[in-house]
């Protein structure tokens, strides 16, 4: 949650690129926006909340001068939005200028002290505690660096801070406790953001900076150091795969409409991910006395089916739980002999993170799926699969669910082989279906999408609907409903079919929408009831179905057709994608923008 970003370069304005940046961040937080730059011994700052369009529609963001920068896009958590608490933040005299991400806990406290101390805010934020503290600090003779040092041992709670000072022009300081930060490198210009696409146009060559350590970053040189003991941390670069032109919208509309485009070619580049990533995580699975996901959202949905490929292939069925509410449920139950398959397509959700910290200190072993290298999940886990699915800007997950499919279904096929629950030609059949879905939802994507667009037109003002499924699609059920609700802000609810009569029922009335997520499983004979039961309360039917399937298609008002073959492991992987394009197209026909639902980021790292 907000976006950081800072640049400093030899020369020429720094402004356009930190706009632009900013604009590739907005995904994490768009309430509103602001930069500032040096100059000439001044602090030069353009901010105010809104979306960054329009604020640069009223503010010109590109014209402020000078060659280093700072940038921030906000999502409100201490304040609403408005002008004051916008990003960047300052000390008393405008000489200090700070951006964070995240929430520093004690900040009450500590501006009670400051405003004794005769310190003026201009914000409700808890932010606006970090330039006063560095200005005291940098009064009693400290440099800027350890100034934010004694600041972060003041400090309580998970910080992004990036800094810049008017008494130090030459360099920008950063350091991080929980939330994320990376720092790119080219010749003559240093970079640090909260994520990678920002400065992607600019540079592949990525530096990782952890918690408890601090960065001084000049046009040269970035140098890390040890905040516990100030020893310098020699790190390699790393180049990343990512494109810029992977970051750009590339003639869609929208990212999300460009990501559902994107997943064939998401899933089969994770299908070539080297078995051995696999293969470790696998023996973890194995040798473990109980297997927990532990995921949010997309990701726990992602989770939910997950369950059923591994109780297929492997025998082994693992809990989910939801990682908020894990601590709560475990207690201290959880021990060496449990593994837990972390599931985060950020590598940074709060939730997750701070459950898995949990069960590993309590010994348990980590696995974790994510699709951002070097994330922070990746840093606690033992055995870490990163998915392929490249940069996924959209706030709503789609292609990110896809690949945290496709690599359950590997991890699960080879977890299979180890525990020989079935046998190698079983599981071989099985690898072979997977690789064929990607073509299948390509062919998904070419034929149902119409439809998407024209069932949105009939029903984008209806209030609310149901989605029902059952065994492995009440995932797909349950991310529809997510989806739907997200963006388009229908009412939605995401339910078993077989627990639709033990409540949900009461809602269905003549001409609500119920939406069936119903594959030719085991399941089938038994869906076709809960249609019935629907049916003859009046509900109008919408199912996606497999193509063969006259029956359904028979019973339903409107229905997706999905090509037959997919195996029912794979199903939640097809049958979603014309979930997300019913979405998508209810998000426009409703006005709204499906990239930048309100009151959402694309990662949320507060609890
Ligand atoms: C929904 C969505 C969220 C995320 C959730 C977990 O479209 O994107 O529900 O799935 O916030 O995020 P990660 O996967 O980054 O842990």
């Amino acid at each position: 949650m907000c976006g950081i970003i800072a640049v400093i370069q030899k020369k020429g304005q720094v402004a356009p690129f930190l706009h632009q940046a900013l604009k590739r961040l907005e995904y994490r937080g768009y309430d509103s926006v602001g930069i500032t730059t040096i100059s000439e011994d001044q602090l030069f700052t353009k901010k105010d909340k809104g979306k960054i369009d329009e604020v640069h529609k009223k503010l010109n963001l590109d014209n402020l001068p000078g060659s280093i920068g700072i940038g921030h896009t906000r999502w409100a958590t201490h304040g609403i939005p408005s002008l004051y608490n916008s990003h960047p933040h300052f000390d008393c005299y405008e000489k200090i200028a700070v951006v964070h991400n995240g929430v520093i806990d004690n900040f009450l406290e500590l501006r009670k002290k400051l405003l004794k101390k005769g310190h003026t805010f201009g914000s409700e934020t808890d932010t606006e505690v970090i330039p006063h503290m560095i200005e005291d600090e940098m009064k009693s003779g400290s440099s800027l660096k350890e100034a934010i040092k004694n600041v972060t041992e003041r400090i309580e709670g998970t910080y992004a801070i990036v800094a810049m000072s008017i008494h130090e022009p030459d360099k920008i300081i950063c350091t991080r406790n929980g939330n994320p930060l990376v720092i790119g490198k080219k010749e003559g210009t240093s970079y640090v953001s909260s994520d990678i696409p920002a400065f992607l146009p600019m540079t592949n060559s990525m530096i990782l900076l952890l918690d408890g350590e601090i960065a001084t970053l000049t046009t040269d040189d970035v140098r890390i150091e040890k905040l516990s003991d100030g020893s310098v941390i020699e790190r390699d670069t790393i180049k990343i795969s990512w494109t810029a032109s992977q970051a750009q919208k590339g003639g869609f509309p929208h990212f999300m409409l460009k990501e559902i485009h994107e997943q064939p070619d998401a899933i089969k580049q994770t299908l070539r991910i080297r078995p051995e990533m696999f293969v470790k995580a696998a023996n973890t699975i194995q040798e473990a006395n109980r297997v927990y996901f532990l995921a949010m959202g997309t990701s726990g949905h992602s989770a939910m089916a997950g369950r059923y490929m591994f109780a297929s292939s492997s025998g082994i069925v693992p809990s989910f739980e939801l990682a908020s509410d894990f601590t709560d449920i475990m207690y201290d139950s959880i021990s060496e002999d449990d593994c837990i398959i972390a599931i985060t397509q950020s590598g940074e959700t709060t939730d997750t993170i701070t459950s898995v910290k949990y069960a590993k200190e309590h010994g348990a072993k980590i696995i974790a799926i994510t699709n951002v290298v070097g994330s922070s999940i990746t840093r606690i886990a033992d055995h870490t699969i990163i998915t392929q699915a490249g940069p996924e800007i959209g706030v709503a997950a789609t292609k990110t669910l896809m690949v945290q499919l496709a690599a359950l279904a590997q991890l699960s096929i080879h977890t299979g082989q180890i525990t020989e629950f079935r046998t190698n030609e079983f599981l071989m059949r099985m690898r072979e279906n997977l690789e064929e879905v990607p073509d299948k939802i390509s062919n998904i994507i070419a034929i149902e999408e119409e439809k998407a667009r024209r069932l949105a037109r009939i029903y984008y003002n209806k209030p609310s609907f149901l989605f029902l499924g059952r065994g492995i699609s009440i995932s797909t059920a349950f991310e529809g409903a997510l989806k739907l609700k997200e963006i388009s802000y229908n009412h939605a609810e995401g339910y078993s079919a077989g627990e639709s009569k033990h409540g949900p029922i009461a809602l269905v009335e003549k001409g609500y929408p119920v939406i069936f997520v119903a594959p030719k499983d085991s399941t089938h004979g038994r869906i076709i009831g809960n249609v019935m039961e629907m049916k003859s309360r009046g509900a109008e039917i919408i199912s996606v179905i497999e193509e063969s399937d006259s029956d359904l298609l028979e019973l339903s008002d409107h229905a997706f057709q999905i090509p037959s073959g997919i195996r029912h492991e794979f199903s939640p992987m097809a049958y979603v994608v014309p979930l997300q394009l019913f979405s998508y197209y209810m998000a426009r026909r409703n006005g709204y923008d499906p990239d930048k639902p309100r009151n959402l980021a694309k990662s949320v790292t507060v609890l």
